[in-house]
């Protein structure tokens, strides 16, 4: 295919009205409109082309059952081990600020006071239910993948994102899935070499949902970003 040169239309769209949603309605994405998000998103650039990713979609009632295992963990307790961890610790300034702020103006949206920490961990218990989607996606990839490789699996779960907006639907990434690697292991083809590096649920959105009210703040381009004349 040679160089395309004309404007890209829909990208800023896209970005814009992508959130991490965390209630979606009981509505099932059809299966073309599915596979066309993957077989697109395969397009992500890789360092050396390497495309590190494996997906594994969940719909139905593979998808129910793996929720219910990992909702039992949360409710008995049980931890596996975690692949690795999702900040490290301790977080410094202002990341850590800017975390707090998030999960604090999240449980202000729900009216879960920061005292009830049984509230709190009830309600990140959702994550188990990958928030009500009627798609559940796992991304796997080598044990012995280099941090370059990790940077190209967040390109392609952006381009995951990007093109559900495109379908008229939501995401939310979910690291959480991480601490559920002997679960996921239990329902899905995961070679030995292999380990669970983040998940995905996918649907569409509730808009009546309070918690989709939620828009993370940013920082002023000036923190973060550097122009040289
Ligand atoms: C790699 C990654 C992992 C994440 N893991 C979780 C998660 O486990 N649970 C959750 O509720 N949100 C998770 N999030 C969502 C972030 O909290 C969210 O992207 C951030 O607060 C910015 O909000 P926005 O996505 O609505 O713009 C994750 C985001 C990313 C990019």
């Amino acid at each position: 295919m040679s160089l395309r040169t004309d404007k890209s239309q829909a990208v800023t769209d896209a970005i814009m009205s992508r959130i991490t949603v965390r209630d979606f309605l009981d509505k099932p994405v059809p299966k073309d409109v599915l596979a066309e998000i993957f077989e697109t998103a395969l397009r992500s650039p890789s360092g050396g082309n390497l495309q590190p990713w494996r997906a594994h979609i969940m719909t139905g009632e593979t998808l129910s059952n793996f929720s219910e295992a990992a909702i039992e963990n949360v409710k008995s307790g049980v931890m596996e081990g975690e692949t690795f961890p999702a900040y490290p610790s301790p977080l410094w300034e202002p990341q850590r600020s800017w975390r707090y702020k998030l999960g604090e103006d999240m449980y202000a949206l729900l009216g879960i006071e920061r005292d009830n920490k049984l509230g709190r961990l009830m309600w990140l218990a959702n994550n188990a239910r990958f928030f009500g989607a009627p798609v559940g996606i796992i991304i796997t990839g080598n044990v012995k993948l280099g941090m370059a490789q990790h940077m190209d699996i967040g390109i392609f779960l952006q381009s995951l994102m990007l093109l559900a907006r495109e379908a008229g639907l939501h995401t939310a990434p979910q690291g959480w899935w991480r601490r559920h690697p002997e679960t996921a292991a239990k329902f899905l083809n995961i070679p030995e070499d292999e380990h669970v590096l983040v998940g995905m649920s996918l649907g569409y959105g509730n808009p009546d949902a309070k918690v989709n009210d939620l828009w993370a703040d940013r920082a002023e381009m000036e923190e973060l970003v550097h122009f040289y004349p």
